[in-house]
Parts: structure tokens; C-alpha cells; sequence
């Protein structure tokens, strides 16, 4: 028996990066796994790599930034397998590099309502739902060290994602004797689409950053996931409340 197994776990965001990496790690950790993404096409593509590796996983569409599809989100996962036992709010946009007198209102809606409404209301619909099972349930919010640590130039985002932080910890605390363990992982620049989109736009900027990872590297989807799988192994159930760094060594120094 697997550490997953039986374990019905919905992931948001999880047809790229760190989100696809996750979802293939629960997969092989025997999970039932639920691939959310606002695109079709990559959260399909997710889940054949799933089935392809012996796993089992389906796609469920959801713009994170719409409260009805978060709710309908949570509702098909209980109708389709009859319970939720992990929720994995990653789903997050990065919003252009702007000064903060220079960011249209439109952005910052925007990046507001994916990175911080996402995962408030994510969580919203999750917790609803495993209140009503014994077992209760554990979740895990991607935030960023940029949650932890200003990142001049994405102001918008920084506020999202300390944002995150603070969420995670006070609804912690709120559900912590309902047996709902909730933690966030603050992974430093790791390979995915979002950062390779920053990294082909300011290619000095990449060699720049590496200076500040103590390991000397960036991060692989494959690094988060490891950590995403051990707040949320059953036999770990003593950590809730946390925003861990996962960032090389990034926020010792
Ligand atoms: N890659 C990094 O260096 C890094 C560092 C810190 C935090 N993060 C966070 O990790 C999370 C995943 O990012 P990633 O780097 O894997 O990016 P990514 O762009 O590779 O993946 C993000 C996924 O989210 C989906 N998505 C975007 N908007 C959505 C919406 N409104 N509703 C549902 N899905 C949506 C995209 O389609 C994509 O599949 C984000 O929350 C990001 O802020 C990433």
C-alpha cells in the first residue's frame, strides 16, 4: 500500500509546473488524482502523463479567479470519488514587471483574483467540504518567498503572496481542532513556464538571480512536489500553520 492511496487529492493549476509535478507525485504515491487548470488542453495533457506512468488522475476545468467554478470545482470532485481529502490551491499568475505607479488597475484586479481570491475562496469550498468528513482533510497553499520577502518590481504579487501566508496560517489556527491540517510552501524561482517566460524576457537577470541561491541552482516542479507530499503525507500530522521556504537556502542568507 502506498502512502495515497485511496486519498482523493485536487490540485489547481496543475496542467504546467510545479502543479503538473505535484500531480504526478501524488499520482505515483497512489492518490486519485483531480487536474485542475484554466486550459483544457495542458490539464488533459496532465493527465495522460498520469495514466501513461500507471496512474490514476481526470480533468476538471476551473478559472480559479470565478467563485462559481471554484464552487462547481469542489462539488464534481465529491459527486465523481465521494470525498476530498487534499486540496493543493497552486493555481498563480506572475503579472508584469512595473513599478507600482505604473501598474494598471486592471492588473492588479487581475492578479488579485487569481493569487489571493483563488486560493480564499479555494479554500472556502475545500474546508466546507471536509468538515463534513471525520477524517478531515489537509491543504496546501502555494505562496512564494516572495511571501516572505519583497520582490521589488512585482508589487502586486508580493502582496498576493504574502497575502497567502497570512491566510494559510489564521485558517490554520480556525480548523486545527476540525483535524484540517493547512500549510504553505514558498518555493524561490523554480523552472516553469512562468519563470521561463521571466527568464527569455531578461536573460541577464538569470544569471543574476543564481547568485542568490546558496545551492547554486534553481528549482525543479519535482523539488515542490516532494515537499507538497510530505505536509501532506497522513503519517506526518503534527505540522499545520506553516509557510516553508523552498528556495536553496535563499532565505537563510
Ligand atoms: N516557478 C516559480 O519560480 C515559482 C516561485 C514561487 C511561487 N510560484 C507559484 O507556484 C504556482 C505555480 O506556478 P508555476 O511556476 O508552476 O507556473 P506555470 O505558469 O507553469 O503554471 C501555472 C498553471 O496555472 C494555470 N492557471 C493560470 N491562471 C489560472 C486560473 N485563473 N485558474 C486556474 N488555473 C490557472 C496555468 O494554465 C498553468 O497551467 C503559482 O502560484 C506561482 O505563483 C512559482
Amino acid at each position: 500500500m502506498q502512502r495515497f492511496t485511496d486519498q482523493v487529492v485536487l490540485i489547481t493549476g496543475a496542467g504546467s509546473g510545479i502543479g503538473r509535478g505535484t500531480a504526478l507525485a501524488f499520482a505515483r504515491g497512489g492518490a486519485t488524482v483531480v487536474v485542475s487548470d484554466i486550459s483544457e488542453e495542458s490539464g488533459q495533457e496532465t493527465v495522460s502523463l498520469i495514466e501513461n506512468d500507471g496512474g490514476q488522475g481526470t480533468f476538471i476545468h476551473c478559472d480559479v479567479a470565478n467563485t462559481e467554478q471554484i464552487s462547481d470545482l469542489v462539488q464534481l470532485t465529491v459527486e465523481k470519488y465521494g470525498r476530498l481529502d487534499v486540496a493543493i490551491n497552486n493555481a498563480g499568475i506572475g503579472g508584469n514587471i512595473a513599478k507600482l505607479a505604473e501598474v494598471p488597475a486592471a492588473e492588479y484586479e487581475k492578479v488579485m483574483a487569481v493569487n489571493l481570491g483563488g486560493v480564499f475562496f479555494g479554500m472556502q469550498h475545500q474546508i466546507r467540504q471536509m468538515l463534513t468528513q471525520k477524517s478531515g482533510g489537509r491543504i496546501v497553499n502555494v505562496a512564494s518567498v516572495a511571501g516572505l520577502r519583497a520582490m521589488p518590481g512585482n508589487s502586486v504579487y508580493t502582496a498576493t503572496k504574502h497575502a497567502v501566508v497570512g491566510l494559510t496560517k489564521a485558517t490554520a489556527m480556525e480548523y486545527a481542532r476540525h483535524k484540517i491540517r493547512i500549510n504553505a510552501v514558498c518555493p524561490a524561482f523554480t523552472h516553469s513556464a512562468m519563470v521561463d517566460k521571466l527568464f527569455a524576457l531578461a536573460p541577464d537577470y538569470e544569471q543574476k538571480l543564481l547568485k542568490n541561491i546558496p545551492l547554486g541552482r534553481y528549482g525543479e516542479p519535482e523539488d515542490i512536489a516532494q515537499a507538497i507530499l510530505w505536509l501532506c503525507d497522513p503519517a506526518n500530522s503534527f505540522v499545520t500553520g506553516h509557510a516553508l521556504p523552498l528556495d536553496g537556502g535563499m532565505m537563510a542568507m
